[in-house]
């Protein structure tokens, strides 16, 4: 392992790729997925980077293919893709499935509950090409890594996961934590400004608080040194406590 940068700055460009976490070795990379949509919600795509080897989380729909494919040549080339992986069924996160089948072998990893529905995107052998997580939550070992998949279930997919990289301490929490944002930002500068927004969309997408404290009480265990949603902004260390507690405060639909 080389020397540590992090690169999690208010200032950076959502509508470019950047490179967020760098040891030399094992890297993060935003894909600058934000400000591509025309009318679309706002995603946020990232790669891992662990020596020649790579994990693709949550691609992105149809849109954004284009991209996503020209800025990860900027760093791996596509064939190394090892994983691609989808926090949960939706479009916004799987709709550029087909495409990647087409010019990859990257196993696509995914909550079991959504592995028969892959084949309507156009898959065959499906058993051959997924790697179904548990409830329970899993590990896979990506180059010199080991990435670990955290249950989230019913935030807001009952197949949800959250991924830890203890490399970066980076926690990717697909649909918790989001915003939809009037205009892209790719790092929040102070929480307050944006929590009246984040507690609309919380407390419609995610059924009920019972859910949040379950994952609360699995996160909480972990050094995170940022958290990065698949909507909206990158919640760097200094806003996580005032984050989380955002997150119990939350009066969910079915509370
Ligand atoms: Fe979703
Ligand atoms: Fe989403």
């Amino acid at each position: 392992m080389g020397e540590v940068v992090y690169n999690i700055d208010p200032s950076l460009d959502p509508t470019r790729d950047h490179i967020l976490y760098d040891d030399g070795s094992h890297k993060v990379i935003y894909l600058g997925t934000q400000g591509v949509g025309k009318g679309d919600v706002e995603v946020n795509s990232y790669l891992i980077v662990d020596g020649d080897t790579g994990l693709l989380l949550d691609p992105g729909g149809y849109n954004i293919f284009p991209k996503v494919i020209s800025n990860i040549s900027k760093y791996l080339h596509p064939s190394k893709i090892q994983y691609i992986y989808l926090c949960h069924q939706d479009p916004d996160v799987a709709g550029s499935i087909p495409m990647w089948r087409k010019m990859s072998n990257a196993k696509i990893v995914v909550h079991w509950l959504w592995v028969r529905f892959l084949p309507h995107f156009g898959f065959e052998n499906i058993e051959a090409v997924v790697h179904p997580l548990p409830d329970e939550g899993d590990r896979i070992v990506l180059g010199g890594s080991s990435i670990e998949f955290i249950p989230a279930h019913f935030l807001h997919s009952p197949g949800h996961f959250s991924v830890y990289d203890s490399k970066s301490r980076f926690l990717f929490t697909g649909d918790i934590g989001i915003n939809l944002l009037e205009r892209p930002v790719l790092v929040y500068d102070t929480l307050d400004p944006y929590l009246g927004g984040m507690r609309t969309v919380h407390e419609r997408l995610m059924p009920s608080s019972k859910a949040v404290k379950m994952w609360l009480d699995k996160v909480r265990r972990l050094n995170i040194e940022a958290i990065l949603p698949q909507h909206g902004a990158i919640i760097s260390r200094d806003n996580i406590d005032k984050f989380f507690r955002f997150l119990e405060s939350l009066k969910c639909f079915l509370d």
